[in-house]
């Protein structure tokens, strides 16, 4: 299994600047919505980055744990939420070694997180989350997908047949990232009820004002 490595939170460029990860992302607000209609109450932002679900969630009432690997991520994680008057937990953890007991937490969100790693890696947290969370807890989450012109891109260095490390400038530098396909998610999450899956591509403009785009699967799975 590779090292985990942290995001650089110091070294942003214009693909990943500081502004595009202050507004929580669409669907968080359905699942604050799903969650809250659940009587969810614990709730785990893993890989938290700077803070924006964990804010979001803890503001909805949510009784709000923040988990990453990054130190500078976790200052401003827990400086927003001191200016917000949130009480959250903060935790600075590797997602491959986290120290919570099993069932947990009732709903997980990781965002952008899981796939930082390579197969065995990838396989490791989804047992994780799966004995984190309480019975019908549940965990959207995302993966990169092979459709991403990074999986291709010889610059990056070949880590398994599934992961490569990013090799471009910016806060993922040297970072492995596990790439989905359908073939594999079906195996991945055998243990889990899959309520939604859907392909992403999103486009953000890059430094010249030229569309970018970074494919996800997304998913929304319930422990069975
Ligand atoms: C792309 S950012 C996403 C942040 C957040 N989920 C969001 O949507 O705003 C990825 C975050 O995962 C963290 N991370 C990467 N590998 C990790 C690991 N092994 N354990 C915990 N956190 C990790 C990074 O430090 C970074 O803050």
């Amino acid at each position: 299994m590779v090292k985990s490595k942290a995001w650089d939170w110091n070294n942003l460029n214009h693909e990943t600047r500081r502004e595009l990860w202050l507004e929580p992302s669409i669907e968080s607000y359905y699942l604050v919505n799903r969650w809250k209609t659940q009587k969810k109450k614990s709730f785990l932002d893993l890989g938290c980055g700077i803070g924006r679900h964990t804010i979001q969630f803890a503001k909805a009432g949510f009784k709000t744990t923040a988990v990453d690997l990054s130190v500078e991520a976790l200052r401003q994680t827990k400086e927003w939420a001191d200016e917000e008057n949130l009480f959250i937990n903060v935790k600075y953890a590797d997602m491959l070694d986290l120290p919570f007991a099993n069932n947990c937490f009732d709903c997980i969100l990781c965002r952008n997180v899981i796939s930082h790693t390579d197969t065995q890696g990838i396989m490791k947290i989804i047992d994780k989350i799966y004995d984190m969370l309480k019975a019908d807890g549940e965990c959207f989450l995302t993966l990169g997908s092979k459709n991403a012109s990074t999986f291709n891109d010889p610059k990056n260095e070949y880590i398994d047949e599934n992961t490569r490390a990013r090799m471009d400038e910016g806060p993922e530098r040297g970072i492995p990232h596990f790439y989905a396909d359908m073939d594999i998610i079906p195996e991945l999450f055998k243990n889990f009820e899959i309520i939604d899956l859907y392909q992403t591509q999103e486009f953000h403009k890059d430094e010249n004002g030229n569309y970018i785009s970074f494919w996800h699967y997304n998913l929304l799975i319930k422990k069975i």
